[in-house]
């Protein structure tokens, strides 16, 4: 068949997938994702230590690269991500003698970096994840102890999505976090939304990144977030969708002699299952979900690979290792 996941979906939301500056050279992905998606994210290139080593230094050639293949093939661009507490350069907290800043250099920082890069993409990324996984896993506390919160306070969320706005006031500004259908953690991260739109903050969606599993989540628990967050007038973007198929862990850890990487057909079975029931859960919110991405784009190479377990292969994607759709491809286009 010709027909792509994008042509399938056309009626429902833009489907994308998360690529390096190498996903985009001329090849068999770069072929794929011709067919298949009419949205790109970058997976790393334009977070602040790839894109913003040091002070005054920026590298933008590989964000770019991806910029311009989506511009060429008529895709969108979504731009990931602008403050987050991982792959964020040390040099943002310290001043020259190694000592942490001040609130306000800290706040003059992350005002320059927004700035500099929303600037830049311009009328090009019609949406950036601006804050990343504010929200802590751990029932209790809305704010995560990252270093913007200790330095900065709560504020730094809002001054974030200002200064953002005011560089592209046309970009649609997303909050963007996993491990949204826990309930805890769904409800605080309700309530850091309310209170932003409450304020005025121009916040226009939510990014739910979709890192699931066979079994997580439940329909019900996904149709409970995307009401729950889309009755604040939010968008919602699906913004890292895959699916490992080993049970869900989210601290990083070494390889045990007992972590073996299978892909049985009863996890086959049970992917193609959870991948189904997630499409149509997907389909029928269609008014509220806005966009879904990939976070990759075929099982040859997934992040998962290394994550959370180091060294254990993942089968997370609708493409093979050959980037062949697998069955549970079949499944999410048959409807
Ligand atoms: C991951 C990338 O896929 C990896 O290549 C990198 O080593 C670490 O970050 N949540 C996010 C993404 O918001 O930026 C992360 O991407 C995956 C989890």
């Amino acid at each position: 068949s010709n027909k792509g996941l994008k042509d399938y979906y056309q009626s429902y939301f833009p489907v994308g997938a998360a690529v390096t500056p190498r996903t985009v050279e001329e090849g068999p992905e770069a072929e794929l994702l011709r067919k298949q998606f009419n949205s790109l994210t970058a997976e790393n290139v334009m977070k602040p230590q790839p894109i913003h080593p040091t002070e005054g230094t920026y590298n933008w050639e590989p964000a770019d690269k991806i910029v311009a293949f989506a511009q060429a093939n008529g895709m969108k661009m979504r731009g990931h991500t602008l403050c987050w507490h991982n792959q964020t350069p040390d040099w943002f907290f310290k001043d020259k003698d190694g000592k942490e800043v001040s609130k306000e250099v800290l706040l003059q920082r992350l005002k320059e970096h927004i700035t500099t890069v929303v600037g830049r993409y311009k009328g090009k990324i019609y949406a950036w994840d601006v804050v990343n996984e504010a929200v802590p896993d751990a029932p209790g506390n809305i704010y995560r102890e990252s270093n913007w919160y200790k330095i900065i306070g709560e504020e730094y969320i809002a001054r974030a999505f200002e200064y953002a706005h005011a560089a592209d006031p046309n970009a649609l500004l997303f909050y963007n976090d996993y491990n949204t259908e826990s309930t805890s953690k769904r409800d605080r991260i309700y309530t850091l939304l309310k209170g932003l739109l409450d304020k005025g903050v121009p916040v226009h969606g939510v990014g739910l990144q979709g890192h699931w599993s066979l079994t997580d989540p439940t329909a019900e628990a996904l149709e409970e977030s995307i009401t729950k967050f889309a009755s604040l007038g939010l968008q919602v973007h699906i913004t890292e969708l895959d699916m490992s198929v080993y049970p869900k862990e989210h601290a990083r850890r070494e390889r045990r002699d007992t972590d073996v990487s299978t892909f049985t057909p009863e996890q086959e079975q049970q992917q193609i299952d959870q991948y189904q029931r997630i499409f149509g859960v997907l389909r029928k919110h269609k008014d509220k979900i806005t966009s879904v991405t990939f976070w990759n784009l075929s099982d040859r190479s997934s992040w998962l690979d290394n994550f959370p377990v180091r060294g254990r292969k993942d089968y997370p994607l609708l493409f093979d290792q050959n980037y062949q759709p697998k069955k549970a491809y079949w499944k999410v286009v048959e409807f």
